[in-house]
Formats: C-alpha cells, sequence, structure tokens
C-alpha cells in the first residue's frame, strides 16, 4: 500500500515537472535575455555597476512574460523571393561557382568508398509526402535533413508521376552523427571524414534523379541562411535533421521564413521519445507562438499556411 503511494507521488512529480519544463526554460531563457538587455552599451540610463541597485526590472519583465515571448519571434525579412524557374542555377552560382556538383562524379578518389546504391532512412516512405505532393504541387521543396537521401528520393519519384518539375534542395553537413557508424558500418571513413555526401549523390545517380535533386551540404542553420538571403523560398519544407529541442527548434523557426504563401511545411518523428521529445516540444511551441494549427499524419507533423 506504502509503495503504491509512493509510486502514485513519483507519477505525479514526473508529470508535474513536465508541466514546469518548458516554462522554467523559457523563464531561463527570457533572464538570460534580460540580463542581455540590461548590460548592452545602448541601455545607458540604467546603472553601470556590475550588480543592478534595484531588482524591479528584473520582476516587471518576469510579470510581463507573456508579451515577452514576442522577443523570441524570427523576424529578420528574407531576400524577395526568386522565381522558382531560377532556384536550382542560383543555388549552383552561389554554392558550386557555377558548376553542377553532379559533374564528372564521382571522381577517381572517390569511387572506392562507394556502394552503387545504399539508401536508408525512417519514415521516408510515408503516405504524407504523397498527400502534401498532391496538395501542394510544389515547384521548389526544401529538405532540412537529408542522411542519404531516402525521402528526397521518394519525393523526386512523386513528383515525376504527378508531371510536376519539382527542385529539391537536400540541407545536410552530411556529417551523420557521432557514433552513427555503429549502425553504418558500411559507410566508409577516411580521416575521420565519412563519404555520406558522395553515397548520397551516387544514391540519386541510381535513380536519375541528379537533374532535379541538389545537395546544400552544409550545417542546415547556414545553410537555411544563405537561403534566406538568396530569396529561394519553398513550397513545400520538410524538417527532419536535430531531433534534440534546440535543433529542432531553430530549424523550424528558419525554415518558416522561407514558406511561400499557401505552402506547408512538415517533419517527421513527432512522436518519438529521442532526445527528450525534442521535435514534439519544438512543434508545439512554435505553432502555439504562431497560432497555428498542427495535423498529425502518420508519424509526421503537418503545418498548414493556408
Ligand atoms: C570559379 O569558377 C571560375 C571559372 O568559372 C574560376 O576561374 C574560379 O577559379 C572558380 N573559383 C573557385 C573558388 O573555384
Ligand atoms: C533521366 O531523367 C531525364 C530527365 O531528368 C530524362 O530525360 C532521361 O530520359 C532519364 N533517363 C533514364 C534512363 O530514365
Amino acid at each position: 500500500m506504502k509503495e503504491e503511494h509512493k509510486q502514485y507521488h513519483k507519477r505525479l512529480m514526473t508529470v508535474a515537472l513536465r508541466l514546469v519544463k518548458p516554462t522554467a526554460y523559457f523563464m531561463l531563457l527570457l533572464l538570460a535575455y534580460t540580463l542581455g538587455y540590461l548590460s548592452s552599451p545602448s541601455s545607458s540610463s540604467y546603472p553601470r555597476s556590475p550588480v543592478p541597485s534595484s531588482p524591479t526590472p528584473f520582476i516587471n519583465e518576469l510579470i510581463n512574460l507573456p508579451s515577452q515571448l514576442d522577443q523570441f519571434r524570427v523576424k529578420a525579412h528574407c531576400a524577395v523571393p526568386l522565381p522558382s524557374e531560377r532556384v536550382r542555377q542560383t543555388i549552383l552560382d552561389r554554392v558550386f561557382n557555377g558548376t553542377s556538383p553532379f559533374d564528372g562524379f564521382p571522381p577517381t578518389y572517390v569511387r572506392p568508398l562507394l556502394q552503387r546504391q545504399r539508401i536508408r532512412g525512417w519514415g521516408s516512405n510515408g503516405a504524407v509526402f504523397e498527400h502534401l505532393i498532391q496538395k501542394v504541387r510544389p515547384r521548389t521543396i526544401i529538405e532540412v535533413g537529408t542522411f542519404l537521401g531516402a525521402s528526397a528520393i521518394h519525393m523526386h519519384g512523386l513528383t515525376r508521376k504527378l508531371g510536376l518539375e519539382a527542385q529539391i534542395l537536400c540541407l545536410d553537413d552530411f556529417r551523420g552523427w557521432p557514433g552513427f557508424r555503429d549502425r553504418f558500418k558500411d559507410i566508409k571513413m577516411i580521416n575521420g571524414d565519412v563519404s555520406l555526401m558522395y553515397q548520397f549523390m551516387q544514391n540519386l545517380f541510381s535513380v536519375n534523379a541528379t537533374d532535379s535533386v541538389l545537395p546544400v551540404p552544409f550545417s542546415t542553420g547556414s545553410a537555411l541562411e544563405k537561403l534566406c538571403e538568396l530569396g529561394v523560398y519553398g513550397d513545400l519544407i520538410e524538417v527532419d535533421a536535430g531531433h534534440d529541442f534546440l535543433s529542432a527548434w531553430s530549424d523550424i523557426n528558419r525554415a518558416y521564413r522561407l514558406l511561400r504563401p499557401g505552402g506547408v511545411i512538415f517533419g517527421h518523428d513527432y512522436f518519438t521519445a529521442t532526445d527528450n521529445k525534442g521535435v514534439r516540444r519544438a512543434v508545439n511551441l512554435f505553432a502555439r507562438i504562431h497560432g497555428l494549427k498542427i495535423k498529425l499524419d502518420g508519424q509526421h507533423w503537418v503545418i498548414d499556411s493556408t
């Protein structure tokens, strides 16, 4: 009986902690923001001493917590949208110095590293892809997190089937993650350099998708910033990179700025417990701040801007 009681309390505490955690997180961020704000050179009206003489400003900031959430909106505007027919050439010019990365592929030193086709993903063939591609009929698809290209190849097939001339931009640093080779021992590594980008490109070759898919081989953060600067927007944006809260949060915020009006942003692993449910917490918070509705399709979350 006593044991049961303890268990009950433990469960109650867990639930309470779960509810409190996001709030606590924001309080912490807000406090950090507030401190930065108060110590910034521009706020010269505040005392210069390292310890503020009165705690009042902090308390005021915290009382205004709801309106303070505004500070976390990503406000910077991206460049004027490029017409979709100029997207591929712009990426070729600005990322690859005007030459297709597929020209002369694979170079002789890479050839021995590659398998003819090595495709692996998670949830990459979910029905959500077909639902959204049919609905949106995208000209530009941005994929944030690509790995070996399974879902990009699936989306390529779907756009072809529908007669759409879509370009798919695949943002990934193509480094995998620490320890991924425990499960992918066959992916070759040379001096710590894994051959994921080359194998991804080889996979595209193997399905004749090199005219409609391009890698953008940088961290998702810097690649999304570049697209913003270039005015490359997506009709359909898939977010499936880092699953911890901070990665998912930053990817979603940066990616949403690049969504064309009427477009759809979606992502995998809404239900996974991995990384302390980072994806779900980020998506929920984002939707809440922006007043958006989350729809679910299989294991995917979907936010429709229409
Ligand atoms: C970019 O391409 C031009 C020729 O089109 C070449 O002269 C130049 O060296 C290239 N730059 C780099 C950084 O590869
Ligand atoms: C490969 O795709 C191109 C269009 O991007 C098409 O013209 C060509 O016929 C395809 N080749 C094969 C072998 O399917």
